[in-house]
């Protein structure tokens, strides 16, 4: 299908991607309450988050097997004189989906413009975006399986051919037109590579699933951004900090802000391993890094309904909770940690859930 503009000239409502701000993820994710361990971003928080993300692959630690591939990926398209296949990044919120689409364009040399799946709302929109880029030019799709089919099917062509259909005028004089676009890469982020579309997916010459970090990456982590803040911080306080960010960098840099100022203002100013600790208690940060809500989730599925399977929707509301933010945000840290499993009559605790809640296992 084509995008019907009439007379040529673009909706007036349709904006470029050029500099449009992520809306960092509101709506699927969208939760009632902040969460100090929230993957989602507060505005506060997003100029650091950027000033920390690595610009360059020599910078990036973690996802080993994924940069080494994007290390060949991206060495044998400059070889060619060629653009990187399109990528998509899947994964759970936080672990760098958008810092690996800037760290692409970097070693590249190529200019990112970034939008997001619910911001190209019609057709339109994604006209304009495709036909302002320049050769070479990386196009970020953040939250790619939200964008609306029809916008979808525009895309297909400028994928598989770099060119845009376009109908011009209306019932029998309406005829279509095939614009050329520059070659560009697509670089999509979904946090559910279950809601793309057969169609979108097989577009993509690439898909990278990143996992949740170890705390070993993450102490490296919290090491370089305690070093780029100028805080001081041991390998035991940098360890202890990564124990606690759920696997997700984004977290864990987060949590060392907050016990840089604990730090500062009830101990020496220096993070150890005792000081993280006594500062995450105090942030109500536990030692798995679960929060009051994520214990609240565990609580309900422990107590209230004794360790039996209980349903997405059922669990969402008893948690005044959006159960896409359930599914998305809680759910995969809580499943890897061994805590939460998913069984075909729904969520239910495990053994390790009421271990760490300390209630005893109800008998069968
Ligand atoms: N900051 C956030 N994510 C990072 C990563 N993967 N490597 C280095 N610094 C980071």
């Amino acid at each position: 299908m084509g995008v019907q503009i009439e007379g040529m000239v673009f909706d007036s409502s349709a904006q470029p991607a050029d500099g449009r701000p992520l809306g960092e993820k509101g709506a699927a994710g969208a939760s009632s309450h902040e969460r100090l361990s929230q993957t989602e971003l507060a505005e506060e928080d997003l100029a650091l988050d950027r000033s920390l993300r690595p610009r360059r692959l020599e910078d990036y630690i973690g996802q080993t097997k994924v940069k080494e591939s994007l290390r060949i990926i991206i060495e044998a398209a400059k070889q060619r004189g060629d653009v990187v296949d399109h990528v998509l990044f899947s994964g759970p919120p936080g672990l760098g989906k958008t810092t690996l689409a800037t760290v692409v364009a970097n070693e590249m040399g190529a200019h990112i413009k970034t939008t997001s799946g619910p911001a190209i709302a019609r057709t339109g929109d994604l006209a304009a975006i495709l036909t302002n880029l320049e050769d070479g030019d990386v196009l970020f799709i953040d939250e790619i399986h939200r964008m609306n089919r029809m916008v979808e099917e525009v895309l297909y062509p400028a994928l598989e051919d770099f060119v845009l259909d376009i109908v011009v005028g209306k019932g029998p004089a309406a005829r279509s037109i095939r614009l050329d676009l520059p070659k560009f890469t697509l670089i999509g982020a979904t946090t559910r590579t279950g809601l793309l579309t057969g169609p979108l997916r097989d577009r993509f010459g690439v898909v990278f699933r990143l996992n949740y970090y170890t705390p070993e990456e993450l102490s490296d982590i919290v090491v370089r951004s305690a070093t780029l803040l100028d805080v001081g911080v041991t390998r035991e306080g940098a360890l202890e900090i990564a124990r606690r960010s759920r696997g997700t960098p984004r977290l864990a840099n987060r949590l060392l802000k907050r016990v840089r100022d604990w730090a500062q203002v009830k101990a020496g100013g220096e993070i150890d391993e005792d000081i993280a600790a006594r500062a995450l208690e105090f942030y109500e940060v536990d030692s798995l890094g679960l929060d009051a809500q994520d214990n609240r989730i565990l609580g309900l599925l422990c107590e209230q309904f004794g360790g039996r399977p209980v349903g997405l929707t059922t669990l969402a509301s008893a948690l005044s909770e959006d159960p896409d933010s359930l599914e998305d945000v809680y759910e995969p840290y809580l499943m890897q940690q061994g805590l939460l499993i998913r069984t075909p009559k729904g969520r239910q605790a495990t053994e390790r859930a009421f271990a760490h809640l300390g209630i005893p296992v109800p008998p069968e």
